[in-house]
């Protein structure tokens, strides 16, 4: 009811303003909530998600960092699911863009308080989120059966690809702005969903503990080698690749259909917009796709910087990106 929303509005802005401490930075300002920084109104569709998302066993969750390669991650996992749904040349992403297929829990679904109908989605369900593996709600880590793929990438690209996300969405302004601020913020863990090191190496210790449960993958690795890759998901998902089907070429398929340059190329993905919790237009989700874009942005001694302060904060875990 719309009292319920009233009130829930009430509680989060004072637990907003209460929050310290505060950070501005690039696209706006964030505050620490448990360790982990938000805009205000990420935390607020974080909280009403935590809320009133009841996970069930057939559940697929997305997670990653932003900018980590979630499109790709989204347009896989949908097609390897639905694959007996509809053919490769018929697959809904020739029509939609992906966000809208696998659509993002706390960015999207739960945005400004909104509660929706998820019950009524058919299943399995593929949902994705941003959030570090501590503020998924316990029904998703409970449900025995809904698992979780999560996908990392280098931090440098990543922070390469933030940067020019924010800048072709207009939420920063200047193409010819000093990196030096958002860069010092990102190497402080004071972005949104950050720091980026806890979000990794809390999905990395869960799939060590809990390998059926939580896959574990890395955006270096998908562009190397994407067969194997789309075979991995298709197994840990209780989705494997029959014989027959690989030898008709299934997985080749469906890793050409979810290619950088086939989504790319297509007209949902070249117009339009999407509005989340931020507005963005549907190709700034596809740049450039590539592994070491960061070296046409970021000089060697700040990327020095940035490998040694992660060697340090991966220490013993056995995680390297
Ligand atoms: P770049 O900005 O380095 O090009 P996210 O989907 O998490 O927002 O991440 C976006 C990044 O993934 C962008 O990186 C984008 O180009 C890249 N990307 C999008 N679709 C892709 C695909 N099908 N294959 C490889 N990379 C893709």
């Amino acid at each position: 009811s719309s009292t319920e929303v009233e009130q829930k509005d009430d509680h989060f802005e004072e637990l907003f303003q209460r929050l310290q401490p505060k950070k501005p930075v690039a696209g706006g300002l964030v505050a620490n909530y448990q360790g982990v920084w938000f805009y205000a109104e990420l935390l607020q569709a974080t909280l009403t998600f935590q809320k009133h998302f009841k996970a069930i066993d057939s559940d697929i969750i997305l997670a990653t960092m932003a900018k980590s390669g979630t499109t790709w991650l989204k347009a896989l996992t949908f097609s390897i699911v639905n694959r007996n749904n509809h053919s490769v040349d018929k697959s809904p992403l020739l029509f939609s863009n992906p966000h809208y297929l696998v659509p993002f829990l706390e960015l999207y679904l739960y945005k400004d308080g909104n509660i929706p109908d998820i019950d009524s989605m058919p299943c399995p369900r593929i949902l994705a989120a941003h959030l570090p593996y501590q503020f998924l709600p316990s029904s998703i880590l409970d449900c025995s059966n809904c698992r979780i793929i999560y996908l990392c990438r280098n931090p440098l690209d990543v922070f390469t690809s933030v940067l020019q996300f924010f800048l072709q969405n207009g939420h920063i302004s200047s193409p010819s702005m000093s990196i030096d601020v958002p860069f010092e913020e990102f190497c402080q863990g004071i972005h949104a969903y950050g720091p980026f090191w806890d979000h990794c190496l809390g999905y990395w210790d869960a799939s060590l503990k809990n390998p059926q449960k939580v896959l574990f993958l890395k955006y270096e690795d998908l562009k190397k080698d994407i067969n194997s890759s789309v075979k991995k998901m298709a197994d840990f998902l209780g989705y494997p690749f029959s014989a027959e089907e690989e030898e008709a070429g299934l997985v080749e398929e469906i890793a050409t259909l979810c290619s950088f340059e086939n989504l790319k190329n297509l007209n949902c993905n070249k117009e339009g917009e999407i509005q989340t919790v931020f507005r963005a237009k549907h190709n700034s989700f596809f740049r450039k796709g590539e592994v070491g874009d960061w070296v046409n942005l970021v000089p060697p001694s700040m990327a020095n910087r940035l490998e040694k302060l992660m060697q340090e904060k991966f220490g013993e875990s056995g995680l390297t990106l």
